[in-house]
């Protein structure tokens, strides 16, 4: 009983005293003055904005590497998108927090489909089996119940962090724990230059997830978040609350949970902001911007991989 207690305050030590550097590590001089011009690497509410150029990856690298993380990784695969675990498998091999521990967890109807993918050392998948549904917007707003269950019965004593993501995605450069913080949203690659007016945002006040006129700070992607277990886990009970009262009150947000995932960042302001480069359109024009693709979504035809319209 004394044993545990003294071996989890010694984890618990371990895992919070700030942000230890190797004493012998080489790396490029910070400077005060040089930085990325050509974007904001800031929020108002002083989050850092992830960019290409605003990170030194082998500093962060070894910083994080002391804190002994498991990073939980979830994914759906449901009806036609089994076609995609593949890519993004491999791909995340080759490019997601390489060198750390990270345990996939693949939800789909479908898992004899699952195909064999090599892991890396200290990676690992589970494939759980779910419910098919008829249509995709449920398919999609369903998955807040399964991350908040997931977090409450089978994270919480075994990992640091979660990321939830899209699968029909791919791994195109490195995305590592430059992405780490308490709540973590990206920034959607079809609106970083557009005014808020031109938001998708909910927009009617009978949903839970209005945005009223004037209101928002960025939009933020549904296919792409994270952060610590506490803080995703009270987004996804809140988000998983505010659809149901929807549903009760019959309206579908524009577009889903993704609209309750923007109100709930509009009223809880992410700690760190991953730009575009962590989700990018494989259709997309390139953008001066955008040094590096991080992550992409593939292209595909929408009405062929969908089950309904
Ligand atoms: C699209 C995307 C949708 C949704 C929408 C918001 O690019 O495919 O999932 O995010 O933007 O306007
Ligand atoms: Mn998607």
């Amino acid at each position: 009983m004394y044993f545990n207690s003294v071996i989890i305050r010694l984890k618990w030590r371990q895992k919070t005293f700030g942000l230890r550097s190797l004493p012998g590590l080489l790396y490029n001089q910070p400077s005060v003055l040089v930085g990325r011009t050509d974007v904001a690497s800031v929020t108002p509410w002083l989050a850092p904005i992830i960019w290409e150029g605003t990170f030194d990856p082998i500093l962060i690298d070894s910083i994080y590497k002391q804190q002994n993380l498991t990073i939980p990784t979830t994914v759906f695969a449901l009806g036609k998108y089994t076609r995609f675990v593949k890519d993004f498998l491999e791909s995340a091999e080759q490019h997601y927090f390489v060198g750390f521990r990270v345990h996939y967890y693949l939800f789909t109807d479908q898992p004899e489909s699952v195909p064999e993918v090599k892991m890396g050392e200290n990676r690992s998948l589970t494939v759980r089996k779910v419910q098919s549904l008829n249509r995709w917007q449920d398919i999609s707003m369903s998955r807040m119940e399964t991350w908040k269950k997931l977090i409450e019965n089978e994270l919480a004593s075994e990992a640091d962090y979660i990321f939830c993501l899209d699968i029909d995605t791919k791994f195109y450069g490195r995305w590592g724990v430059e992405s780490l913080g308490r709540l973590v949203g990206v920034i959607h690659p079809w609106f970083f230059d557009a005014p808020r007016n031109r938001f998708t945002y909910e927009r009617r006040p009978e949903s839970q997830s209005i945005h009223s006129g004037g209101k928002g700070d960025y939009y933020y992607a549904g296919a792409a978040f994270g952060g610590s277990l506490e803080d995703v886990h009270h987004l996804t009970k809140t988000c998983r609350e505010k659809l149901h009262i929807d549903a009760a009150n019959s309206i579908e947000a524009v577009w889903q949970e993704e609209s309750h995932l923007n109100k709930y960042f509009l009223l809880n302001k992410p700690s760190k902001l991953l730009s575009p480069e962590y989700m990018w359109r494989d259709i997309h024009a390139k953008a001066a911007q955008i040094k590096v693709i991080r992550f992409s979504n593939v292209a595909k035809n929408y009405a062929e991989v969908r089950p309904n319209p």
